[in-house]
C-alpha cells in the first residue's frame, strides 16, 4: 500500500491504470488549488511550514515531517489496506461480500452521505481561514496549519469517491464542493455548525476538541460500511482526525492551566480581576464548552430517523465500533433509550434501537466528550482550584430533535421563554466573552514565545522542541 508520489496526484489507488478516472481528478485539481488560494488560511501561501504528509497508510509510521509551503502540499487520495474477503457486517445484506462498486438501488442515499461529509472537510478550513492572523505561538499556528492542510485532504478523499463511482454526478458533486462557502447567503455549506464563525482560538480549540471529535463518530460509523471504498477511506481519515482532537484537547487544557496557575499565585478566582491579568477564567471557558457541544450535538440529527434507520439496514452506514458489538447487527427487536419533553418535564421512553441509531451515535460521543473533560478537570484538581467542567444536558439550546422546541437549562430543566431570556448569557458566551476573548487574540511569532493566556506545551511537534521554528514567513 505504499504511495505514489510520482503522479501529479499522490495516490495509492494505482490511479494511473484508470486514465478516465486520473483525467477527471486532474480536471478538478486546479479548481480545488484556486479555492486553497481564495478561502485557505489568509496571507500564507509563502509560509515554510513544518508539516507531516503522509508517506504510508500503515498505522505505525506514516508520516514524514518537513518544512513545505501550504499551496505545494502533496493532497492525494490514500485508502487504508484493503481487508481480505470483507463482508457487510450488519443490517440486511449481513454476511455477502461487502461492496466494491454502489449498489444501483443505494446510489442516492450513499452520494448524500458523501456528499454531506465532505462538505464539512472544506467548511472548516473557510471558518479558520482568518485565525493565523493572531495566532498565540508558532507551535499553535503550525497545528492550525496541519489541520486545515488535512481538511482540504479530506475533501480529496470524498471527492475520490464521487469520481470514481458515482460518474458524472458524482464529478457535479466535486465542483458544487467547491462552490459553496461557509455562513455564504446565498450557497452556504450544507450543516448549520458548519456555516458558524471561528472568530477566535479558544472557538478553534473547543472546534477542534468537540466538532473534530463529531467527525470522528461519523467517520467511525462509515468506516463500518459495506460499501468497501468508502470504509476504507475513512479508516484512513480517522488516523489523521485524531491529530485535531489532540489540539483542541491539550489547547483548552493549556488555556486552563494558564488561568489555574494564576488563580493559585495570586490566589483569586474573580473572572473580572482575572480578565484584568490577561487570562480566560474558567467560567467563561464553561460557557464556550457549552456552545460547541449544543451545536454540535444538532449535527447528529434527530433522535428518532427512519433514514438512520435505513441506512443502517441497507449496509451503508453501521454504528460506532460496531464489529466489536455483541448483538445480532440487525436490531430485531432492540429498544433504545430517547428522551422527549412532556409539559414541564423531560421523560424517557424507549424506541426500536433502529430508529434511534443518531441518538446512539450521539450517546458515544458525548462519553468520549465526557472522557476529555475529565481529562480537564484534572487541571484544577492538581492546582487545587475549586471549579469542575461539567457537561450541559443533551437537550440544551438544540435546535434539531425531540428538544428544537423547548428552552432546556445545563441542569435539564426545561424552562419558560422568559425564564431562558433572562438566564441564557450565563450559560452562552455573552458580547462581553466574545469581546473580551477577541481582545486578548495578538499575534506571536517568536519561537518558544507564547500568549500570556495560555501555557506552553510539554512537548513539541515529531519530538522538535517546544521553541523550533515551526514556521517560516517569508
Ligand atoms: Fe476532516
Ligand atoms: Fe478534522
Amino acid at each position: 500500500m505504499s504511495i505514489n508520489y510520482a503522479d501529479k496526484i499522490p495516490n495509492n489507488v494505482e490511479l494511473a491504470s484508470n486514465k478516465t478516472l486520473q483525467r477527471a481528478l486532474e480536471h478538478w485539481q486546479p479548481g480545488y488549488l484556486d479555492w486553497w488560494g481564495e478561502m485557505g488560511p489568509e496571507g500564507s501561501p509563502n509560509y515554510d511550514v513544518y508539516l507531516r504528509t503522509a508517506i504510508s497508510v500503515d498505522a505505525k509510521g506514516w508520516a514524514h515531517f518537513d518544512y513545505v509551503r501550504m499551496p505545494d502540499y502533496r493532497w492525494g487520495i490514500f485508502l487504508a489496506a484493503p481487508e481480505k474477503d470483507r463482508k457487510v457486517n450488519f443490517g440486511a445484506h449481513k454476511g455477502e461480500a461487502a461492496w466494491q462498486e454502489v449498489p444501483g438501488e443505494y446510489r442516492s442515499t450513499l452520494r448524500r452521505i458523501i456528499v454531506t461529509q465532505g462538505d464539512t472537510e472544506p467548511a472548516s478550513v473557510e471558518q479558520q481561514r482568518h485565525l493565523g492572523l493572531t495566532c498565540p505561538s508558532l507551535y499553535d499556528l503550525r497545528n492550525l496549519f496541519q489541520v486545515n492542510v488535512e481538511e482540504g485532504r479530506h475533501l480529496w478523499a470524498m471527492v475520490y469517491l464521487l469520481h470514481a463511482y458515482f460518474g458524472r454526478d458524482g464529478r457535479e458533486e466535486g465542483e458544487a464542493l467547491l462552490a459553496r462557502r461557509s455562513g455564504d447567503a446565498d450557497n452556504p455549506r450544507i450543516l448549520t455548525a458548519f456555516n458558524e464563525k471561528t472568530p477566535d482560538w479558544l472557538s478553534f480549540f473547543m472546534f477542534t476538541f468537540i466538532t473534530d471529535r463529531d467527525g470522528k463518530f461519523q467517520l467511525a460509523a462509515l468506516a463500518e460500511s459495506g460499501f468497501d471504498p468508502l470504509s476504507r477511506t475513512c479508516r484512513f481519515m480517522l488516523t489523521e482526525e485524531a491529530h485535531h482532537m489532540f489540539v483542541g484537547e491539550s489547547g483548552v487544557g493549556r488555556i486552563i492551566q494558564r488561568t489555574c496557575e494564576a488563580m493559585k499565585e495570586h490566589r483569586i478566582d474573580d473572572p473580572a480581576k482575572l480578565r484584568a491579568m490577561g487570562v480566560i477564567d474558567l467560567p467563561t471557558l464553561q460557557r464556550y464548552l457549552n456552545f460547541h457541544f449544543s451545536v454540535t450535538s444538532d449535527l447528529y440529527g434527530s433522535e428518532v430517523s427512519s433514514n438512520a434507520a435505513s441506512s443502517y439496514t441497507n449496509g451503508l452506514k453501521g454504528r460506532f465500533d460496531e464489529t466489536r458489538i455483541d448483538d445480532d447487527h440487525r436490531l430485531e427487536g432492540a429498544e433504545y433509550p430517547v428522551m422527549e419533553v412532556i409539559g414541564d418535564r423531560i421523560l424517557t421512553k424507549h424506541v426500536a434501537g433502529l430508529t434511534a441509531l443518531n441518538e446512539r451515535l450521539r450517546d458515544d460521543w458525548v462519553a468520549d466528550v465526557q472522557a476529555g473533560i475529565d481529562r480537564w478537570n484534572r487541571i484544577p484538581a492538581k492546582y487545587g482550584v475549586d471549579f469542575r467542567f461539567k457537561l450541559p444536558h443533551k437537550g440544551f439550546h438544540r435546535r434539531i430533535g425531540a428538544f428544537a422546541e423547548h428552552h432546556v437549562s445545563p441542569e435539564g430543566a426545561v424552562l419558560s421563554e422568559a425564564d431562558w431570556t433572562s438566564k441564557h448569557r450565563e450559560w452562552l458566551p455573552n458580547e462581553q466573552d466574545r469581546a473580551y476573548i477577541q481582545s486578548l487574540m495578538g499575534r506571536v511569532v517568536e519561537p518558544g514565545r507564547f500568549a500570556n493566556w495560555i501555557a506552553a506545551p510539554h512537548q513539541g511537534i515529531n519530538k522538535q522542541p517546544v521553541n523550533f521554528e515551526y514556521v517560516r514567513f517569508n
